[in-house]
């Protein structure tokens, strides 16, 4: 369903504003990304009022510490209700399973769904200059992508989050129902702002994305309804002609 690959980013930092967004784009988004600018402005009940409201919720707080301080917090996180929360895959595998078992055993102890857990990759905003002199990487960033994605998959997380232009490999190497959740999305012609690596709705999905994350084409468009829509539109279309299988 296009309305299930869409999540529209909640880039707002107070909790009246995002649930004013909330309410304009009902009849059309069914999903929202709580950052942690709205997290941390808004306080954890805004997850609870988003879902209240009848949405899904992508808690997008990218936990990385050690392993047993991450499976406590993603239980805590689990009792929000979010459907999706996620980790850097950069805390290794001991740390993505703790997440991911944590929040199972207290998703079945609460009798809640089992939110989907997925990992960070690299970032998109560290280039190759950074990745190889800063961090200290050798190799190319679409190596370690790869290598995280797999390590996520075998620590028995859901997906990942990756750039548009990282949905193939990922898919090529993870198979069809590893969840690919992807931001950096522009609808043709829209306003790039500080995004750089750009696809469209529809190449996003045709390349194998599960989900698109989209914030301010919708947000900041005169009529954030119709451009909602319009994305939905396209999700469908390239649904229809690219015989997508992954859901
Ligand atoms: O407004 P825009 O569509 O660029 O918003 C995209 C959302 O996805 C923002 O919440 C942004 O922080 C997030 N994001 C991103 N690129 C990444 C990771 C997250 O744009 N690599």
């Amino acid at each position: 369903m296009p309305r299930d690959k869409l999540i529209v980013a909640l880039d707002v930092d107070t909790r009246d504003g995002a649930l004013a967004l909330v309410r304009e784009l009902a009849g059309q988004v069914g999903f929202f990304k709580v950052g942690m600018e709205l997290f941390y402005g808004a306080g954890s009940g805004i997850v609870r009022e988003i879902i209240d409201a009848g949405a899904k919720v992508f808690l997008d707080l990218k936990l990385h510490d050690i392993p047993n301080t991450v499976g406590r917090a993603a239980r805590v996180l689990v009792r929000s209700g979010a459907s999706i929360i996620n980790v850097h895959a950069a805390g290794g595998s001991a740390m993505m399973r703790a997440a991911r078992e944590s929040a199972c055993e207290e998703a079945g102890r609460l009798g809640l769904p089992m939110p989907l857990v997925v990992a960070v990759t690299v970032l998109t905003s560290i280039d190759r200059e950074a990745f190889n002199r800063e961090l200290g990487f050798p190799g190319e960033v679409e190596d370690r992508v790869k290598a995280w994605a797999l390590l996520a998959r075998e620590s028995g997380l859901d997906g990942v989050v990756c750039s548009p232009r990282e949905i193939g490999l990922v898919r090529n190497v993870c198979g069809p129902d590893f969840k690919i959740i992807t931001p950096g999305i522009r609808p043709a012609g829209a306003q790039l702002g500080d995004q750089r690596r750009v696809m469209t709705p529809g190449e996003a999905v045709r390349a194998g994305a599960s989900h698109i994350v989209v914030g301010r084409p919708v947000t900041g468009a005169p009529d954030r309804a119709a451009a909602a829509s319009a994305v939905l539109a396209e999700i469908a279309e390239a649904g229809l002609s690219g015989g997508t299988r992954w859901s």
